[in-house]
Order: C-alpha cells, then sequence, then structure tokens
C-alpha cells in the first residue's frame, strides 16, 4: 500500500524519513509529480525504475532546494547564474558538466558526465527539498508510457502498491514537463516544456538554438557523450574467457557481480558504477553473464546492447 500524505509538518518529516530510507514518495512540483528518492543512492534510484518499469534508463533530473546544492552537483558557469536567477525557482532544467566527487548516483546520470538539475517552485516541493537537504531525482510519477501525473490521485492510478508514499498538494498548475536546456557547449534546447525558448534567448542574449535529433534525446544512450566502455563488450556470456574483465549475475567467480542473489534492482544500482570500474582494469573485452529479461532486466539489458554495439 501507499502511504497518502498532506503538506502538513508531520507528514513532510515522515516523508524525508522514507527518502533517507531509500525509498519512494511521490510529490508536487508546479508541472507534474515527481516520483522522488535520494539521488546520491544507487540503490533508491533503481527502485524508481524498477517502480515505473520503464524498459531503458534514461537520465534523470536532480530537484534542489537551493543554489548552493545546485553548484555542489555541478561544474557551475555564468550562463547558469543568469539563468538559475531569471528562472528558478520554476520550470527549467539545466544539463550542466557534473561536478567530479558529486554525491550523485550514476543510475541518475546514466553514466553520463553531465547532469540535469532544477529548483522547482511549488511550495510544498520545496518544503521537502528543504527538509531533505540534498538533492533529489525524480520523473514524472506515472507508469511508463501513460501520461504525465497533474494529481496524486493520477499518481496512485499507476502506482499505487509500487512506491512508497505520495504527498498531495493539489494540482500541478504548469501540466507540461520543464524546458531541459543543455549547457555542456552552446546553449541548446534539449526538450521544450514549461519555459519559453524565447524567454531563454532574451536572458542568453543569443538564439538558443533547437536540437532536431529528438530519437537521440528521448534514447540518450544514442548520443556520442553517452558512456561507452573503450572495453569491447561480450555479453550473453556462458563461460569466461582467458584475460577478459568478468561481470557476473547470480553466484559464480567473476571480477565484479550485478548481483550475487539474483537481485535485479540491485543488478540495477551495481551497473554504471561496476561497468566503470572493470574498464579502468584495462582489458580488451568485458564478457557479462546473462541477465534474465524480464522486469529491470529490460533496462539492463538495453543498456549493456548499447555499450556493445560496433563504435
Ligand atoms: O517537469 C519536469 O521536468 C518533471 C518534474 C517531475 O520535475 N520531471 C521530468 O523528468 O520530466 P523526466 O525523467 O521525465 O525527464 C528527464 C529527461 C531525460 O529524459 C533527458 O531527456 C533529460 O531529462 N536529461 C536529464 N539529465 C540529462 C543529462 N545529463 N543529459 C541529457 N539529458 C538529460
Ligand atoms: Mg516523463
Amino acid at each position: 500500500m501507499t502511504i497518502r500524505l498532506t503538506p502538513a509538518d508531520a507528514d513532510i518529516a515522515r516523508a524525508v524519513e522514507i527518502w533517507r530510507a531509500g525509498g519512494r514518495v511521490a510529490f508536487p512540483t508546479e508541472t507534474v509529480y515527481g516520483l522522488g528518492a535520494d539521488a546520491a543512492s544507487d540503490i533508491a534510484v533503481a527502485r524508481i525504475f524498477e517502480a515505473k518499469d520503464r524498459p531503458s534508463f534514461n537520465p534523470l533530473i536532480v530537484h534542489v532546494a537551493t543554489l548552493e546544492q545546485a553548484r555542489e552537483l555541478a561544474v557551475w558557469s555564468e550562463t547558469a547564474e543568469a539563468l538559475a536567477a531569471a528562472f528558478w525557482p520554476g520550470p527549467l532544467t539545466l544539463v550542466l558538466p557534473l561536478r567530479p566527487g558529486a554525491r550523485v548516483s550514476s543510475l541518475v546520470t546514466a553514466g553520463l558526465d553531465s547532469v540535469g538539475i532544477r529548483m522547482p517552485a511549488h511550495p510544498v516541493a520545496r518544503q521537502l527539498l528543504r527538509a531533505f537537504g540534498g538533492g533529489i531525482a525524480a520523473p514524472s510519477a506515472n507508469r511508463s508510457g501513460r501520461i504525465s501525473p497533474t494529481r496524486a490521485a493520477h499518481v496512485l492510478a499507476t502506482l499505487n502498491g509500487r512506491i512508497e508514499a505520495v504527498v498531495d498538494g493539489g494540482p500541478s498548475d504548469v501540466g507540461l514537463e520543464s524546458t531541459i536546456l543543455g549547457l555542456t557547449g552552446r546553449p541548446t534546447l534539449l526538450r521544450p516544456g514549461g519555459i519559453a525558448i524565447e524567454s531563454l534567448s532574451e536572458v542568453l542574449g543569443t538564439r538558443v538554438s533547437r536540437r532536431h535529433d529528438t530519437e537521440a534525446i528521448s534514447a540518450p544512450g544514442q548520443t556520442p557523450s553517452h558512456y561507452a566502455p573503450r572495453a569491447a563488450m561480450r555479453l550473453n556470456a556462458a563461460e569466461w574467457e582467458e584475460g577478459e574483465a568478468t561481470l557476473g549475475f547470480g553466484p559464480m567467480p567473476c571480477d565484479l557481480n550485478l548481483s550475487e542473489r539474483e537481485d535485479l534492482t540491485e543488478a540495477a544500482a551495481n551497473l554504471f558504477a561496476h561497468l566503470h570500474a572493470l574498464d579502468a582494469m584495462g582489458r580488451p573485452v568485458i564478457a557479462v553473464a546473462p541477465v534474465p529479461h524480464r522486469g529491470l532486466g529490460i533496462a539492463i539489458n538495453d543498456r549493456l546492447s548499447r555499450a556493445a554495439a560496433p563504435r
């Protein structure tokens, strides 16, 4: 059962407790309801994907309460400063270079070296984020492929029983997701949304270019900047060969194991960190044991086959 919470102080404290324990709490933002969990915790973020039933791992937006928190997560710039001053709190997400050593799960960034950050304006979101004191990763609070939720009832319609709690803060008024602006190179609109492109151009003093390959955005694994190991990948390996770096699943000898107890949520939480670590071993091939093609295993296999694609 999913607990239904209100914006009363005791309920906010309860929601924060659930976040601290690695649980998922859906909460209102001015755009849509978000399905939030501790952005610093691999397992908490894996549970978001588990609840949503998403067939792939796309990067998630980190929600913050203060500019200070944003600066801790990303390499900040004058451009970011100007945009934040003009539009935060509000429906604008900035994709910035990830600050080395930032406390953010690689499942949030999908292994990229950039991070999407936004400071929502909804008073209940702000209350929750301030009380939590850290970044909250949150995609829209709906099962994959369903319409975005603008009410607590919409959240429960697809996620009841799959998440720990929802905070009911009334209807979201924008009803459209945040505008996403890429700032890792020249300012690029990655997703149109709650803030018009003209308003962004005005603050920046230059025209923001629109990105047309929407395919690459919805499937960030295909963008050139996406994390891909240097080593070649050999998937569904029935046995290990000499000299390979080996990634196991289930009880077996290997260099690193996604989940010895065959837990797909644990496997998802370990995926990016393990791939990085195996790649760092410098062997020519990373061999990966078969991962069952169900639940989160579908997203794991999607990510693995992208990493294995010829390039
Ligand atoms: O209004 C919103 O933005 C809502 C509320 C809950 O805040 N959230 C939301 O999250 O729409 P989601 O997961 O549906 O959208 C995340 C999208 C990704 O699909 C990707 O396009 C982009 O944000 N994104 C996030 N981090 C990125 C990164 N490092 N590089 C490129 N794109 C990124
Ligand atoms: Mg969404």
